[in-house]
C-alpha cells in the first residue's frame, strides 16, 4: 500500500514515545511515569461551564480566530502577567491545542527547504511539524553541563542562508529546564542579527518552581519577530478540551489564521467556553496543582539522586530527566529492561533528540503514591542488577 502514500509522510518517523505505551498496554500492573499529561481532572467549575454551554445550545462554530471574549481574556492575562500588549482583534488566534498552533506557525513562515533551528531535547512533534510544513529541522543540542540552556554560539554554528526561524520550548519538555534571562538574550541577539522568527512554545509557563516565567516576546525588539504559543492543556489540566493559542504581530497571526480557517474552521466551541472560565476564574486551581507538582518534583528528584541516577534540578514543567550513565546501559535498553523486569514505564531521553541520549524522562504529573511505587520498583531494579547498594548494606559490608 505504500505506493499510495506520499514520500514526505513516509519519511516522518513515528514518535519514540508511542512504542513504550504500546508495549506497556500488553502488560498488567504497569506503573507509568511516561505520560506527559496532568493526572488531575479539569476543575469542576470549568467542566460546568462547558456543560452549561452545551445545554444552552452553544453547539455551533465560533469565529475563525476564536470567541472574542476568550481572545480578549487571553490578551488581558498576558498583559497582567508580562506587561505585553496584544490586540484580541488580530494578534491572538485560538487553536486546537499548541499542537495545531505549532503546525500553523511553521506552515505560515516556511517555504520548501527553509531551515528551522530546533533546540533539543524537545517535544516529539517539533521536527515533524517543520517537515510537514515543507521545512528542514536543524537540531541544536543542549547538555546538562550547562543545565540544558541553549547558547547563542551553539545557535550560530547552525546558521545557513536558509535559516528562517528558531523553535524552542522553555520550561522544557523533557528536561524541565528553564532558560535564564542571559541565555534568552543570546537567542534574541542571534534572531536579530540573522533576521529570524522565534517560535517560543511556552505551554508550561504556569508550571515553574521558585522562579518567575519570562515571556520571550518581552525581550527588547523580540515582540515584532516572535510567535508565542501557549494553551490550556497543562496549566489547567485540560488536555482533552484541545484549546491552545498563539500571540504574535498581526501579519503573522493573519497568515496562521488563513491556514487555520481552511484546516479547522474554529477550535472546539465547548473547549473555548471552558477555557474562558478557566482564565477568568481558574487561578486558584493553577496554584493548587502547581504546589502539588512541586512536592512531587522534590520527591522524584531526591529519589533518582539517591539511587545514583544523577538528576539535574528541573525548575519547570512536570518532568525529571535523570542520567542512566551509572548503569552502563543506553537509555533505550534501560527503559526496555525496566519495563520487562519491574513493569515500570519511563521514556528514553533519545526519543526527544540526540542530546537526550543517556537520559530518561519521568513525568511527575501523577499521584504521589504512584511516584513512591515507581521509586520502590526502580530501587529493586537497581539493586537486582548490581547498580545500587542500599545504605544499610553498605554499612554491613564496611
Ligand atoms: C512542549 C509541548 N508543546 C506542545 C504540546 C502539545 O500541547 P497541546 O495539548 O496544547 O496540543 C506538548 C504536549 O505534551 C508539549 O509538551
Amino acid at each position: 500500500m505504500s505506493r499510495f502514500l506520499s514520500k514526505s509522510v513516509q519519511r516522518l518517523r513515528p514518535s519514540g514515545i508511542r512504542r513504550y505505551f504500546d508495549i506497556a498496554a500488553t502488560m498488567e500492573d504497569v506503573v507509568t511515569l511516561g505520560i506527559g499529561e496532568p493526572n488531575f481532572v479539569t476543575p469542576k467549575h470549568i467542566v460546568d461551564a462547558g456543560i452549561q454551554s452545551l445545554e444552552t445550545g452553544n453547539t455551533g462554530y465560533t469565529s475563525n480566530a476564536g470567541i472574542y471574549e476568550l481572545r480578549a481574556a487571553i490578551a488581558t492575562q498576558i498583559y497582567n502577567r508580562y506587561n505585553l500588549t496584544y490586540s484580541p482583534d488580530d494578534e491572538v488566534l485560538v487553536t486546537v491545542g499548541v499542537s495545531e498552533a505549532l503546525f500553523l506557525a511553521m506552515k505560515a513562515i516556511l517555504d520548501p527547504g527553509d531551515e528551522v533551528l530546533v533546540v533539543e531535547p524537545c517535544f516529539v512533534a517539533n521536527a515533524a511539524a517543520i517537515e510537514m510544513a515543507g521545512g528542514v529541522p536543524v537540531m541544536v543540542q543542549t547538555s546538562p553541563d550547562n543545565d540544558f540552556q541553549v547558547t547563542g554560539s551553539e545557535l550560530e554554528t547552525h546558521i545557513t542562508d536558509r535559516t528562517k526561524a528558531i523553535l524552542m520550548s522553555y520550561p522544557n519538555n523533557p528536561t524541565g529546564a528553564v532558560l535564564t534571562i542571559e541565555h534568552m538574550q543570546q537567542v534574541a541577539d542571534v534572531a536579530e542579527k540573522h533576521d529570524l522568527v522565534v517560535i517560543s512554545d511556552e505551554i508550561y509557563e504556569r508550571l515553574v518552581y521558585g522562579i518567575e516565567h519570562i515571556n520571550f516576546a518581552t525581550l527588547p525588539n523580540m515582540r515584532e519577530r516572535t510567535i508565542v504559543l501557549s494553551g490550556m492543556s497543562k496549566s489547567y489540566a485540560m488536555t482533552g478540551w484541545r484549546i491552545g493559542y498563539a500571540t504574535a504581530p498581526a501579519p503573522l497571526i493573519e497568515a496562521m489564521k488563513k491556514i487555520h480557517q481552511y484546516l479547522i474552521m474554529s477550535a472546539p466551541t465547548v473547549g473555548q467556553v471552558a477555557a474562558l472560565e478557566a482564565i477568568e476564574h481558574g487561578e486558584d486551581d493553577v496554584e493548587y496543582m502547581r504546589q502539588n507538582y512541586d512536592r512531587r518534583r522534590q520527591l522524584i528528584v531526591d529519589g533518582f539522586n539517591r539511587l545514583g541516577l544523577t538528576c539535574f534540578e528541573p525548575r519547570g514543567a512536570f518532568y525529571a530527566f535523570p542520567s542512566v550513565e551509572i548503569t552502563g546501559m543506553d537509555d533505550e535498553t534501560f527503559c526496555e529492561r525496566l519495563l520487562q523486569e519491574e513493569r515500570l514505564a519511563l521514556i528514553p531521553g533519545s526519543a526527544f533528540g540526540e542530546s537526550g541520549r543517556g537520559f530518561i524522562r519521568a513525568s511527575y504529573a501523577t499521584s504521589e503514591d504512584n511516584i513512591r511505587e515507581a521509586l520502590v520498583r526502580l530501587e529493586r531494579f537497581m539493586i537486582n542488577n548490581g547498580f545500587y547498594i542500599p545504605e544499610d548494606e553498605q554499612l554491613a559490608t564496611a
